[in-house]
């Protein structure tokens, strides 16, 4: 299965989509993610995303690009992968769709007050699980650290970068007829059961 899950920022993309993942044995690509390895190792290319990341702004497309064609070499794409926040541009999706055929795009449509709430809130802990101070918080003893980039500020440029470029990528999708948009506003249990109706169908 090869998917994409499209959102807002802490609309909940990558809490979702490590759960689909392992219901459909597929990698779970978050560009995010590979960023943010690279930042902790302190790469060039790591200092070069720190950037931007910091102030909530987007990579130019040749170098995620580059990142993503690099990572579908990887033997466990063979039998598809989930993409979390690629593509983010109509140059990063038309280079996807030369290389991939999509079979689904879900989109969490969530209302910026509670992003807001659910980013400021969010916590992460050393291996990787998504917590959250006010929903989901962490049990006592867990390390977890906080991102860079989810205070209030950055995450309204993130929200504003969002809104500038989502459009065009949603009528991109729409068009293939692969466009699905699912409530994000809900519990993590229901989003995800409606999520996993829409990919059982598929
Ligand atoms: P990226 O890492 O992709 O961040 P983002 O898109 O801003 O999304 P987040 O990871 O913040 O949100 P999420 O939707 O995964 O939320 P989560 O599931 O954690 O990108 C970061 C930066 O990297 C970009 O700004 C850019 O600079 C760069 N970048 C990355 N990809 C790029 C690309 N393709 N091109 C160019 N630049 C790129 O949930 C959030 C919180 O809410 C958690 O605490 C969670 O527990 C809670 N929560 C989630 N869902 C629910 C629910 N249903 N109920 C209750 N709580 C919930």
């Amino acid at each position: 299965m090869k998917i994409i899950m499209m959102g807002a920022p802490g609309a909940g993309k990558g809490t979702h989509a490590k759960e689909i993942s392992k219901k459909y044995c597929i990698p779970h690509i978050s560009t995010g993610d590979i960023l943010r390895e690279e930042v902790q190792k302190n790469t060039d290319l790591g200092k070069t995303a720190k950037s931007y990341m910091d102030i909530g702004k987007l990579l130019p497309d040749d170098i995620i690009i580059k990142i993503v064609k690099k990572r579908l070499q990887k033997d466990d794409c063979k039998k598809g992968y989930l993409f979390d926040g690629f593509p983010r541009t109509i140059r990063q999706a038309e280079l996807l769709d030369t290389i991939s055929d999509l079979e689904a795009v879900i989109y969490l449509k969530c209302q910026d007050d509670l992003i807001i709430k659910r980013l400021t809130g969010r916590r992460i802990s050393r291996d990787g699980k998504i917590y959250n101070i006010y929903f989901d918080p962490p049990p006592p003893g867990v390390d977890v650290y906080q991102r860079d980039d989810d205070n209030e500020e950055i995450i309204k440029e993130r929200l504003k970068v969002f809104y500038d470029t989502f459009t065009p990528l949603m009528d991109f999708y729409k068009k293939k007829n692969i466009f699905f948009e699912v409530n994000g506003d809900g519990g993590r249990e229901v989003v995800l059961e409606n999520i996993f109706k829409i990919l059982d169908g598929i």
